[in-house]
């Protein structure tokens, strides 16, 4: 079988091929426009899905070398995500589908976030605990079987992502936020600030970043007058406050669950000092990354699941809409 997936549900233009469980074509076009804000504006996310998703499609399947007559379904983010920008990618999705008569598959992003780790590790099973982390969500869910997702906990205020996005705002840094500070806080000692890490009491899953940023902004206030600290250390030891929450959380959870699989979802899963925490913390629990590429948003997840979703039941309804709220269960 061979799904084209479609994902516009944010700032990043993308489509990929799946076949039989395959990626064999995944594009992603980051709108660049939006660096300039320090953060996505909607309604131009909306206008670049428009200009480039005919473009992007294209690519993706002379990049798998096959024609549009080889389409068995298409995948489409339905949501959650900005309902100007998933109208655009479900419109494209059912004009395409309509004009080619297969059918159309709305997908639930952050289902997606988390399929993304069967295409680094097909063989992956629940029961597992899976950290969705991204710039609208931090939620710990645990996977009992693939469908039936049972909510942990959440972020109180800001996502992890927005964290890093947040924080690099205030570092004066660029955006998105997260590769920037891996990147200006490499090398940077990372104990030089004890940051605040909130909730951390006994069995408590839940999160919250909104402290952790102000406490940033209070400090970089004074920064100049701190003479022997330098920024990169500033950096690292920021990075580390968010990353000491996520970590003690997964474990947490795994241990109050009884699971020794726990896998990592979402654009933040592709921080390295994250994966890296993880892998040295995890003893011999088992712990599954997707490929950078899948870690941030991409068509090839939503291509996958839909190809996974077609093979238990048919689609031949076009009447659906955006659902920019939409939850994971
Ligand atoms: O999953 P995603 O692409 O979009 C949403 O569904 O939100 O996640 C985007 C978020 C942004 O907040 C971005 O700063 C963060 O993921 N991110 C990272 C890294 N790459 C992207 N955070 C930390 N380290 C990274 N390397
Ligand atoms: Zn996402």
């Amino acid at each position: 079988m061979i799904v084209l997936g479609i994902e516009t549900s944010c700032d990043e233009t993308a489509a990929a091929i799946c076949r039989d469980g395959k990626i064999i074509s995944n594009i992603v076009s980051r709108q660049i426009i939006h660096s300039k804000f320090g953060g996505v504006v909607p309604e131009l996310a909306s206008r670049e899905h428009e200009t480039l998703l005919n473009n992007v499609i294209h690519q993706s399947l002379s990049e798998a070398n096959i024609g549009l007559q080889n389409l068995d379904a298409i995948a489409v983010t339905q949501g959650p995500g900005l309902s100007g920008t998933l109208l655009t990618g479900i419109c494209f999705a059912k004009g395409l589908g309509f004009g080619l008569n297969i059918p159309v598959i709305p997908i639930n992003h952050l289902e997606g976030h988390i399929f993304a780790n069967f295409i680094a590790e097909p063989s992956l099973k629940p029961p597992f605990i899976c950290l969705l982390v991204s710039g609208g969500h931090t939620q710990l869910w645990h996977v009992q079987e693939m469908g039936n997702y049972h909510l942990l906990g959440e972020t109180r205020d800001d996502a992890a992502g927005e964290a890093f996005d947040k924080g690099a705002r205030i570092l004066g840094l660029g955006y998105p936020g997260g590769p920037e500070i891996e990147k200006a806080g490499k090398g940077g000692d990372p104990t030089t600030i004890e940051f605040p890490r909130s909730l951390l009491g006994n069995n408590n899953l839940e999160f919250s970043f909104s402290g952790l940023k102000t406490s940033l902004l209070y400090f970089m206030d004074d920064f100049q007058a701190t003479k022997n600290i330098s920024k990169k250390d500033v950096i690292a030891s920021y990075q580390q406050a968010i990353i000491d929450v996520l970590v003690t959380k997964v474990k947490r959870a795994m241990k109050m669950k009884g699971v020794n699989t726990c896998v990592i979802a979402g654009g933040v899963a592709a921080n390295k000092c994250l994966r890296k925490t993880l892998e040295m913390d995890m003893g011999d629990q088992r712990i599954i990354f997707p490929d950078l590429s899948y870690c941030t948003d991409n068509g090839a997840m939503i291509s996958y699941l839909g190809e996974k979703k077609l093979k238990f039941k048919g689609y031949n309804s076009l009447s659906f809409g955006a659902l920019p709220n939409l939850k994971l269960s």
